[in-house]
């Protein structure tokens, strides 16, 4: 009840000082004595337990790569409920990101648009952060992506990877390797199969036999032959699943107007409006890879009814993100709930 109240104030502040705020307020809250069991009775999902990746989840329920960058905040949305954590992405080199503004509302669509940039404190700040955690709440995934420098491509992209792979790997309960991040320097994704293939081959030596399972992060922009050669290079390689999906760059049918997606500019498009679209990306993996292979299902979850679509086209497990900016803290008690 006080979250939309809580919810028209936020929205009413710069996007990145809402969600520095609401976690610093979070992180406030459950410090104090009393705290934690407070909020946690507000908040706690009920179980749902599932197993996956040789891991086991009190619910299906994660929180998506970005909003987590740094590994900073792992404890507090445990204590909001959810079942999993993805931090970063995390590149080799720390990163400012691209200059502000550059994540925008589309309140009309339930949507945001963000060009951040993979802003990071870099694989090594990171690393350290994780060491240090006296407890893991939930499993954590580490999300890598290429350094932002669209310079970097080639053979040095690759070795940019496995340097942040090498150090994050004895850390992550599971690693996600993003290519189909729509806002890296260069404008290029790994999709290419032809920058894929040597990818992985470099990826998976690097993680080893006994390294954490490693998930491919796709785009839902890929046509069915594209998301086919992809899913078939990532298996051969050793891949254990796949994340779908990354922010799309399609904007058709947005009620936000014309000349107000014009003056935001580029950037990536998540919330209500991919929900069909990685929805359908999930379904057409699901149909591609058979049953043993571990899907996770994000874009779009604002309840239990889009979780539910996920998990029907044969999703392991679910995240989000801008539902989560929409819903507040006690969206995952209600998807949970409803699942
Ligand atoms: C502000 C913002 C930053 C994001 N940063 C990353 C990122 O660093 N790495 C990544 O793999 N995905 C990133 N994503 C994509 C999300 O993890 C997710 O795939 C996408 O937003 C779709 O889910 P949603 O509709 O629930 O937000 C970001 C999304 C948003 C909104």
């Amino acid at each position: 009840m006080i979250y939309p109240v809580a919810r028209r104030l936020l929205f009413s502040l710069p996007p990145e000082v809402a969600h520095r705020w609401t976690l610093g307020g979070l992180r406030a809250a459950l410090a104090v004595p009393g705290g934690r069991r407070a909020v946690a009775g507000l908040t706690a999902a009920a179980p749902r337990p599932v197993q996956a990746l040789g891991l086991s989840f009190a619910n299906p329920v994660g929180l998506a790569a970005g909003f987590d960058k740094d590994a900073r905040h792992i404890d507090a949305m445990a204590a909001l409920g959810f079942g999993f954590v993805e931090v970063g992405s995390v590149t080799a080199r720390p990163s400012a990101g691209n200059p502000q503004p550059r994540l925008f509302r589309l309140k009309a669509d339930g949507a945001l648009i963000n060009r951040m940039g993979l802003n990071n404190q870099g694989a090594e700040a990171t690393a350290a952060r994780l060491a240090a955690l006296a407890e893991r709440p939930v499993p954590i995934f580490v999300n890598v992506a290429k350094s932002h420098d669209k310079t970097l491509s080639g053979d040095a992209a690759i070795g940019d990877y496995v340097r942040s792979i090498t150090l994050m790997a004895p850390l992550a309960d599971a690693l996600v390797l993003n290519i189909s991040c729509p806002n890296s320097g260069d404008g290029r994704t790994f999709e290419d199969p032809e920058l894929l293939g040597p990818l992985l081959t470099a990826v998976t030596a690097a993680l080893g036999a006994d390294g954490p399972p490693l998930l491919v992060k796709i785009s839902p922009d890929l046509d069915r032959a594209r998301l086919e050669a992809v899913a078939r290079l990532a298996l051969d390689a050793g891949a254990a699943g796949f994340t779908a999906t990354n922010t799309t760059v399609d904007r058709s049918g947005l009620s936000t107007p014309v000349a107000e997606l014009d003056a935001i500019g580029n950037g990536g498009l998540s919330g209500a409006p991919l929900h069909a679209r990685a929805v359908e990306t999930v379904r057409r993996l699901r149909d591609f890879v058979g049953p043993a292979v571990t899907l996770v299902g994000v874009g779009g979850i604002r309840g239990p009814a889009e979780a539910r679509a996920f998990i029907d086209a044969g999703a392991d497990l679910v995240q989000l993100y801008t539902g989560f900016i929409y819903g507040g803290p006690r969206t995952v008690r209600r998807i949970c709930a409803g699942l």
